[in-house]
């Protein structure tokens, strides 16, 4: 199916790379403006623009840190005047800090808190300004398996990926009489940045323990968000979907 999303405007936070990218070019290519957020990466997000742009998408670049607030207001001050009112929030943007419970300093707790949940945080409150005049919209936050299976070294991480559900859950209970729907969507091992850094072991210890016997794409996700993003999904709000290649069930 084509042009689901015509003409909608749709947010992506951390959107230069990896799974953000994957979700920026697909809902392009359903026919949605895309805000394509980052943080520092100047030139991959104008070429995820330009790669819109030249498949005659509509896509402009949005530097901001998700978790500082003064730069959230004034990006969504920018989309709306660029773009218009934001219909689609995808909270894609995401760290992570490992380190052994043990080890783990104060400052790896808190930046991950800050830009995992409370990016999040006020992202969906910025955007709900517009979606409760407009009496629609559609949020889609994405979690990790590991909010629900856990994993040792990933204390401050998994909180957040877990914390993710707790806040789909509780906004769609208060969203669902405007015509918000919010729903969460939870990658297991995907390709992108953040893993590349693993060693080749690590790896080789999740195939092992991943029934379908291939890590997952980034555009497997997208796919997933797509749906979401859709009319096709418009009777689920307060749910996650899993895609972990069996991973976690
Ligand atoms: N990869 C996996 O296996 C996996 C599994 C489960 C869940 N996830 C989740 O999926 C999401 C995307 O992961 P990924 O693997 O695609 O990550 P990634 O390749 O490391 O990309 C992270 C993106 O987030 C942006 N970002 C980081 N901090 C930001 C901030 N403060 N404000 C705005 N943007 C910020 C980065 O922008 P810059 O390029 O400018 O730095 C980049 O676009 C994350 O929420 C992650 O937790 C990933």
């Amino acid at each position: 199916m084509e042009n689901m999303l015509k003409d909608k405007v749709a947010l992506v936070t951390g959107a230069s790379r990896g799974i953000g990218k994957a979700i920026a070019l697909s809902l392009a290519s359903q026919g949605a403006k895309v805000a394509i957020n980052y943080s520092s990466s100047d030139a991959a997000a104008l070429e995820v623009c330009e790669t819109i742009r030249k498949n005659d998408g509509t896509a402009e670049i949005f530097k901001a840190q998700v978790n500082v607030e003064e730069e959230v207001e004034a990006m969504f001050s920018s989309i709306e005047e660029k773009l218009g009112s934001v219909d689609i929030l995808v909270n894609n943007a995401g760290i992570t800090k490992d380190n052994l419970l043990m080890r783990m300093k104060t400052q790896e707790w808190d930046s991950v808190i800050d830009v995992n949940l409370k990016g999040a945080f006020l992202c969906t409150r910025r955007a709900l300004k517009g979606m409760m005049k407009a009496r629609y919209g559609k949020i889609i936050n994405i979690s990790s398996v590991v909010g629900f299976s856990g994993n040792a070294g990933q204390f401050n991480y998994s909180a957040t990926k877990a914390g993710i559900v707790g806040m789909t859950k509780s906004a769609a209970l208060e969203l669902a009489s405007r015509g918000i729907r919010v729903n969460a969507v939870a990658p297991g091992f995907i390709e992108t940045d953040m893993t590349a850094s693993l060693t080749d072991d690590v790896k080789a210890a999740y195939m092992e323990k991943i029934p379908l016997k291939s890590l997952g794409k980034a555009e497997d996700i997208a796919q997933a968000v797509i749906y979401l993003a859709s009319p096709m999904s418009d009777y689920m709000t307060g749910q996650t979907l899993h895609l972990n290649g069996g991973l976690y069930m």
